[in-house]
């Protein structure tokens, strides 16, 4: 296959497995192209896209900006916090004012979950969803799975525990349909309360003991509380949660293995991870990042090429 199957990235759920693959086959063309002294290629001299965060981000932001000027497209960059949004514009009005000035493809954050999917059939550009509240953040889960790839040789047949909010968690939902698209063993780990009661029909399994869930994977993805999202206290304390939840240097060690353990940021240092296993060799939160910019010039690319056709 040499196209995706979709002309907008709206979630991984829309995503066949041989479209995962056709991503990181040119992700990995990308990565040696921004490792070399000459870090760009004019393949999107012609298009111009507009990143449009309704959210804060730092990853996710700086990544696609980043994509996006190494493949030579023209870039704009949109704030909501300082826009005409804040005086009542609606985000159709937005967008179309955007797009006004011929721009092919929007990047959009957006608090509301299927904000990208609405915005699909209401404009001609194509969108990639980066984030859109408690729902898909597909770019995401797609450099995880590249980077689990990238450590292990393969996602298939690999045991992923997703550890914390998972209630909350767009980035638990992507990986959970990226991770089962591509055969990985997939279990989540947390308090009872931020576990979504539908999880299991998911084909997930659920572990609450921290250990056992250490014990059982190859690979431990650990998130934060998503704290701006919480209406009500989901467990008693943070100390609390981070004794039963929250990884540590000891607990590692005390493992008869060595698992690999990612996280998507932004850290809560000393809630769900210690600074020691953050910064230690058997995390690739770095290796994550820098991921990030390959993955995200290759859904652009591929997406732009079915705007050309
Ligand atoms: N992982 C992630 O989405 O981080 P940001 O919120 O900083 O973009």
């Amino acid at each position: 296959m040499s196209e995706l199957s979709v002309n907008h990235l709206l979630g991984i759920k829309y995503l066949k497995e041989s479209d995962i693959q056709l991503i990181f086959e040119t992700a990995d063309h990308f990565k040696e192209v921004i490792n070399r002294s000459i870090k760009k290629v004019p393949s999107l001299r012609d298009i111009t896209i507009a990143n449009i965060f309704f959210e804060n981000s730092t990853r996710t932001k700086l990544s696609f900006e980043l994509a996006e000027k190494r493949l030579s497209a023209d870039v704009i960059n949109f704030s909501a916090s300082q826009s005409s949004v804040t005086k009542g514009e609606t985000l159709i009005d937005t967008v179309n004012n955007i797009l006004s000035m011929k721009v092919d493809m929007v990047v959009m954050r957006h608090p509301n979950p299927g904000a990208g999917i609405f915005l699909s059939k209401h404009v001609s550009a194509s969108i990639i969803n980066a984030g859109d509240g408690a729902h898909e953040h597909p770019t995401q889960a797609l450099l995880d799975s590249y980077s689990i790839r990238e450590r292990l040789g393969d996602v298939a047949g690999k045991n992923v525990v997703i550890v914390g909010d998972i209630l909350h968690s767009r980035v638990a939902l992507s990986n959970i349909f990226a991770l089962k698209l591509q055969g990985a063993n997939v279990k989540v780990c947390g308090p009872k309360t931020l576990l979504p009661k539908y999880v299991e029909s998911l084909g997930v399994g659920v572990e609450i003991n921290l250990r056992k869930a250490l014990e059982w994977c190859d690979v431990a993805n650990m998130l934060r509380i998503q704290n701006e999202r919480l209406d009500i206290s989901y467990f008693p304390t943070t100390r609390e949660y981070t004794q039963q939840f929250g990884v540590n240097k000891k607990l590692l060690d005390s493992l008869d293995k060595e698992i690999v353990i990612m996280h998507p940021g932004p850290i809560n240092r000393g809630v769900e991870i210690t600074s020691d296993v953050a910064d230690s060799k058997q995390s690739i939160i770095l290796n994550q990042v820098e991921n990030g910019v390959a993955i995200r010039m290759a859904v652009i690319y591929l997406l732009a090429s079915k705007i050309k056709q």
